[in-house]
């Protein structure tokens, strides 16, 4: 049943296993209740270590495109067949509107620990290095390069993201399809401009952050929550009587509850938008840094046509960059341009330059390998300080992925009262209500950011949230 695997190859060993085995369980080689080979028989027949084979069978397993049935082996689970679809495109109006600046409190009193989310950690930003290529291209690019670029950016980086993007998460682009924005915000603005009007419908996990709420909403479009569970999108819920412009989701983590949305959701998901003609929009802000196995697959990869993909650099490298981009199904590049262009003209050609080549030298792989083991550190340090502060009173959720996570503590409502007293105290935590349509369900539960506070501020801010409880 096997293709030859490739050891000259850059991608490791696993992932090929991993995706080989991806591929014919969604196009139906493989069915659900098939059995797998043993981890054994399959390392002994591809003559690699055990170990190779046990970490792609828990990537699929936590995808879940396979099941362990205890002590009968592993199997294909059921639900997992990427249906056949006509690659036909939604149809869209290009609607531009102004929308409001977002501003975001940057000013933090010092002594107060911040347990704010999405913040990279600061101090390690690689100033040195991206200091160098700054000089290096300021002095080297040609006079072209100083002029006005064009708005999808520059060829230069789009090449190269194409390439990470394909080996790093699935997605299945060219370079064409890309267009670089000022950040992710930018992206899913553009998004909301070119597919909404006053009479769209959107379907939006909720929670959803509130800014992206806003920036739907603001064109005059109808949002629809489908509520999250710990596995993100309840893709059951799905509405049959609309035939909404996009559905959008963070299929990797899902922000802020943490999910990763399982293969079963996304076929379903898939399906639905080829019945009503939608798009989806993926938003895979911080999937990078996945510290129980690798990153998982995009869904942009299984339907292309239909799947416009974010991404960003602000919890990869810096929010100051303000360096993101949108991987467009071709239908829609062009007026995407067209309105890039008037929004901005085109993000600064200098810093794409520096990027480009930061990405091609795989200084970002490395600064990725190095963060992702200081992240998993940090997010184990504040689990152990949580359980010894809170015991069994609280709940830890999301904590697989990303630089956050979701503390909730049963009979504690998370109130403006509530967070007032714990600010007194020096430390500020965020409450997940505020993001959610249906707020009550949300009230318990917590937004800790870990990925900018060293172990001691951990430590000390749950002290201080400990000591603001325990006055409850
Ligand atoms: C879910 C989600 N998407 C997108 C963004 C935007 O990121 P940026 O504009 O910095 O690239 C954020 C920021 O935290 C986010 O939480």
């Amino acid at each position: 049943m096997w293709t030859a695997i490739d050891r000259t190859s850059g991608t490791p060993l696993f992932r090929q296993i991993y995706e080989a085995f991806r591929q014919r369980i969604l196009h139906g080689e493989l069915q659900g209740g098939d059995q797998l080979p043993s981890t054994r028989d399959l390392a002994s027949s591809l003559q690699v270590s055990r170990t190779v084979i046990v970490e792609a069978y828990e990537q699929l397993l936590a995808e879940g495109y396979i099941e362990g049935r205890r002590g009968s082996g592993t199997f294909v689970a059921e639900g997992t067949l990427l249906p056949l679809i006509e690659p036909s495109v939604p149809a869209a109006r290009s609607v531009p509107h102004d929308s409001q600046p977002l501003i975001r409190d940057g000013l933090v009193n010092p002594d107060l620990v911040d347990f704010r989310h999405g913040i990279p950690a600061l101090d390690l930003f690689p100033k040195k290095l991206w200091g160098d290529l700054a000089k290096r291209i300021c002095t080297e690019a040609s006079p072209e390069a100083f002029g006005y670029g064009r708005p999808e950016g520059r060829h230069e980086l789009r090449g190269v993201l194409a390439r990470y993007l394909r080996r790093s998460r699935g997605v299945v682009c060219e370079p064409e399809q890309l267009l670089v924005t000022t950040g992710a915000t930018q992206a899913i603005s553009l998004v909301a401009k070119l597919l909404l009007n006053g009479k769209s419908d959107v379907l939006v996990e909720d929670p959803i952050t509130s800014d992206i709420h806003t920036m739907f909403s603001l064109p005059g479009a109808k949002l629809h929550p489908i509520p999250v569970d710990d596995s993100g999108m309840i893709t059951d819920l799905l509405p049959s009587d609309i035939s909404p412009k996009f559905v959008y989701v963070t299929p990797s983590h899902q922000f802020p509850i943490g999910g990763l949305l399982p293969i079963q959701r996304r076929v379903q998901l898939i399906q639905y938008a080829a019945r009503t003609g939608s798009y989806i929009v993926e938003d895979d802000y911080d999937s990078e840094f996945r510290y129980e196995g690798a990153p998982v697959s995009s869904l942009q990869g299984l339907d292309p046509e239909r799947v416009v993909y974010i991404g960003t650099f602000s919890k990869i490298l810096s929010p100051a960059l303000r360096m993101g981009y949108i991987v467009l199904p071709a239908s829609l590049i062009e007026r995407a341009r067209g309105l890039k262009w008037l929004t901005d003209l085109h993000t600064p050609s200098l810093e794409q330059l520096i990027l480009a080549e930061f990405i091609e030298e795989g200084y970002l792989d490395r600064h990725i390998a190095k963060m992702k083991k200081l992240y998993r550190k940090r997010r184990d340090f504040l689990i152990r300080q949580l359980r010894h502060s809170f015991g069994d009173a609280v709940r830890i959720l999301g904590h697989s992925t990303g630089i956050h996570l979701i503390a909730e503590f049963a009979g504690i409502s998370f109130t403006p009262e509530l967070l007032s007293v714990i600010e007194e105290n020096g430390v500020r935590v965020y409450p997940v209500a505020v993001h959610a349509f249906r707020r009550d369900v949300q009230r318990h539960r917590i937004i800790i950011g870990y990925g900018n506070l060293s172990e001691s501020r951990i430590e000390e801010g749950i002290r201080r949230l400990s000591a603001s409880l325990k006055k409850e």
